[in-house]
């Protein structure tokens, strides 16, 4: 990790890293210590940040993730360490009368989506990489809530630059707060092949655990579509913008939006 060395060796850094676009053409590089989700002490661009020091933490990872679980893990997450956001019983979620992503095709359509407390709970049926990015982005949890602390620390470590207690959560203010309403956001949590079966628009074809046109990918979770099949939270959009904020596939030409959609 060279986050500790980030300062020193910026103009470096990024040098190299715009030499790796070009040649990676539209590729988004990984690059997180850039970006606001690099929360530890040495972030740059975080608004939210560990303060310096002792009862900070310069690990950027140990925010989402630990080598070691230290609560039963479910089988669809990558070493999850953010506690979710066990004080939400549901989401209120997208419906409009064209979409179809919910399973009984008919009615005015919505997809349901709980909020499990534990990893453990997180199964394919019930799981949802998108409960991840909410255990943050819905507002209600602080973003500093660990299962497997820093064995450094043995504690949360103090955050500077967020609201509510321990100015560690998101803010109703940031465009980054979602909230528990998630009716006027892009629909997440339902099967793309269900849709595309049934939609007598056009979607594309998926292949397994993707869907590509034009030589961009996007990502299926258990064959659905979830936050992060648009974003990838550890790209690096300070430096290629046009993946801006935390994009898989440029926006540019919304090039994003017509590898899934046929308009
Ligand atoms: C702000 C939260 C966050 C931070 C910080 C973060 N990740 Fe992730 N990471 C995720 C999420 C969410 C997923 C699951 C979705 C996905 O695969 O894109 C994930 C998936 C992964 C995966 C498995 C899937 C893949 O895309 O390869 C690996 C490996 C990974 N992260 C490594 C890291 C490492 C190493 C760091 C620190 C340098 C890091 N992550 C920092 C949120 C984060
Ligand atoms: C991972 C694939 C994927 C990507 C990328 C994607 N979408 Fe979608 N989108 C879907 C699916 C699947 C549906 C559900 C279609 C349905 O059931 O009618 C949907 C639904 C929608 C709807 C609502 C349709 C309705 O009938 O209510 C709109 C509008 C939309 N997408 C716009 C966009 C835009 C704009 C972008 C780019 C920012 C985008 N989508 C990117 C897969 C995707
Ligand atoms: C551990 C907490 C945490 C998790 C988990 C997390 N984020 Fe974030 N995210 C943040 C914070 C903090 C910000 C910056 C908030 C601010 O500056 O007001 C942010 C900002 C963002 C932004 C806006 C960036 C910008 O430049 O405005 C996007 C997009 C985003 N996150 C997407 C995601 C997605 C998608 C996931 C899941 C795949 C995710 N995040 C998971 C904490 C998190
Ligand atoms: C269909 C693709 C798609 C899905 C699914 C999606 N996003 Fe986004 N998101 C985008 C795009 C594209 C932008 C940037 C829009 C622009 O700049 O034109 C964006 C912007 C954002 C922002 C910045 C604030 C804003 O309103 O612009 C946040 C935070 C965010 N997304 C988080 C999430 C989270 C959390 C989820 C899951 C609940 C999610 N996104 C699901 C495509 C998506």
């Amino acid at each position: 990790m060279r986050g500790v060395k980030m300062h020193r060796n910026l103009s470096q850094l990024v040098a190299v890293s715009a030499i790796l676009a070009l040649s990676l053409g539209g590729v988004a590089n990984a690059g997180i210590e850039l970006t606001k989700h690099n929360m530890s002490s040495g972030g740059i661009n975080s608004t939210i940040k560990s303060v310096t020091g002792g009862t900070g933490t310069d690990e950027i990872c140990i925010f989402c993730h630990t080598p070691h679980m230290n609560v039963t893990k479910g089988d669809v997450l990558p070493l999850w360490n953010h506690r979710l956001s066990s004080g939400v019983a549901s989401y209120t979620m997208y419906k409009s009368a064209t979409f179809n992503g919910a399973d009984n095709y008919g009615t005015l359509q919505s997809v349901a989506m709980g909020a499990p407390s534990d990893p453990a709970n997180l199964v394919a049926g019930n799981m949802s990489v998108t409960n991840l990015c909410l255990s943050c982005h819905d507002g209600t949890q602080a973003v500093n809530a660990m299962f497997n602390t820093p064995n450094r620390l043995n504690a949360d470590p103090i955050m500077q630059g967020g609201s509510g207690s321990g100015s560690a959560y998101i803010p109703t203010s940031s465009n980054a707060y979602l909230g528990t309403d998630l009716q006027n956001d892009h629909p997440v949590n339902f099967t793309y092949a269900v849709s595309r079966s049934i939609s007598d628009e056009t979607l594309r074809m998926e292949g397994v655990g993707i869907v590509q046109y034009a030589g961009e990918t996007v990502r299926l979770f258990n064959g659905t579509v979830q936050c992060a099949s648009c974003h990838n939270p550890h790209a690096d959009y300070v430096t290629n913008t046009e993946f801006t904020p935390f994009l898989r596939v440029t926006i540019v030409g919304s090039k994003l939006c017509l590898t899934c959609h046929d308009k």
